[in-house]
């Protein structure tokens, strides 16, 4: 049997086309390396634009995010010890939602089973064949080696799947890259948060971020050179670091707590510019990467699948290819702006090694003209919240 469409992992890219998919009747199938207990236990960014907040109520599957999800109408900028706060209510109209994407993911999970979604995981050693032609997948589940034919195969499989290797592979393809000298160290701790509102700090000692996933949860993350590993940050040197940043500014002081998670992550900038290729199509992290500083990457998989979902429903409707020419050139345009907001915040916020104190008062003096100029602010406010689809 041939399925309509195949999709390669069950990230949010993933889980959330094949709801959308699914949501329009459409045959559709995820295919996933991971067993799901790992795919929902991964910690990453909690920042959601209206953009994903949208889909999720389009699919009905938004109760616990309306429950749970906290709705942020500002965030701040700190130099120093000066603390820029970013009205985006006021200056956009709109706001941000706090809600992790372990909790997205994990009502992406539980509604997939209520609605019939298929979601095959723990498949290995997965290949996609004859892209161009007559599309199939194949992949070693339970020790048997298994094949599912689809009209369209997406590759939501991250920035490490095999999907965009495929098309890299087969020669022309674009991609753009920038590698930042620097990574974030994260904990997780059931504290309350220092400050109602999340702060991105650049301070003397570097970038710090006070973010939080509820009212008694919360998220730091400290800038440490490539070369630092977990085992030179015992927790309390992390806690006495985010205190020395964050006690100035904040309004609580940092709250101390046992980690429940703590790790490093690198930063990087990665557009491949090469969406397509024949019935393969890339969305989400297999197609770009951007820095965390400001918390773009779920919002833009969920732009691509929203982009994509809408061309592939009206080929199956109408049988027009209208939609799925344009995909790429539709996605790119929005990826590429938030590629730009994620650079400018990380240049703006971090300390770069190969910077002296020139670059220090650049970045000083432009923080000062955002404390003091609304356009400036309602800039940064539009960029954060998220351009429109
Ligand atoms: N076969 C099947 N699945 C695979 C394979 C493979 N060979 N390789 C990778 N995958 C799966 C991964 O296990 C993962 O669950 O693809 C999924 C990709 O998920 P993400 O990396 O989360 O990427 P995406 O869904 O595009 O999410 C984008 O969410 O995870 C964050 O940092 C990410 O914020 C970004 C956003
Ligand atoms: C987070 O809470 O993990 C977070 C928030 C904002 C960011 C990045 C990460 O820009």
């Amino acid at each position: 049997m041939t399925r309509q469409v195949a999709i390669i992992g069950a990230g949010p890219s993933g889980l959330l086309l094949g709801h959308l998919l699914k949501a329009a009747g459409i045959d559709v199938v995820i295919i996933e390396r991971q067993a799901q207990a790992y795919v929902e236990a991964r910690i990453r960014a909690g920042v959601l634009e209206t953009v994903t907040t949208d889909l999720m109520r389009r699919l009905g599957i938004d109760a616990r995010m309306n429950a749970d999800g906290l709705i942020e109408d500002g965030f701040n900028l700190a130099s120093g010890d000066q603390l820029i706060r970013i009205d985006i209510k006021r200056l956009t109209g709109r706001h941000v939602t706090v809600y992790g994407q372990t909790e997205l993911t994990r009502d992406l999970f539980a509604a997939a089973q209520e609605r019939g979604l298929e979601a095959i995981c723990e498949a290995s050693d997965l290949a996609i064949h004859d892209a161009e032609g007559a599309p199939f997948v194949t992949f070693v589940r339970g020790g048997a080696i298994q094949r599912i034919d689809a009209q369209f195969v997406i590759g939501c499989d991250g920035f490490h799947g095999p999907s965009r290797r495929l098309i890299a592979d087969a020669g022309g393809a674009k991609s753009f890259e920038r590698e930042y000298p620097f990574g974030w160290l994260g904990i997780l701790a059931d504290v309350p948060p220092c400050h109602p509102e999340l702060i991105y700090a650049n301070t003397d000692d570097g970038f710090a971020l006070a973010s939080m996933r509820s009212p008694t949860r919360s998220r730091y993350y400290v800038q440490v050179p490539l070369t630092e590993t977990l085992e030179n940050w015992p927790e309390d040197r992390l806690w006495d670091e985010l205190a020395r940043r964050f006690d100035p500014i904040c309004d609580f002081g940092v709250t101390r707590g046992p980690a429940l998670e703590m790790s490093i992550a690198p930063l990087r900038s990665f557009v491949f510019e090469t969406m397509r290729h024949g019935r393969l199509f890339l969305a989400g992290d297999a197609a770009h990467i951007v820095p965390p500083t400001g918390a773009k990457g779920l919002n833009l998989a969920a732009s691509d699948v929203a982009y994509l979902s809408d061309a592939l429903v009206d080929y199956f409707r109408s049988g027009s290819e209208e939609g799925l020419i344009g995909y790429e050139r539709k996605a790119l345009s929005r990826i590429w702006k938030a590629e730009r907001f994620s650079w400018y915040l990380t240049k703006l916020m971090h300390r770069f090694p190969e910077d002296g104190p020139f670059e220090h008062r650049m970045q000083a003096a432009e923080l000062d003209y955002v404390a003091q100029s609304e356009t400036m602010q309602t800039v940064i406010a539009e960029n954060y919240v998220g351009l429109p689809l």
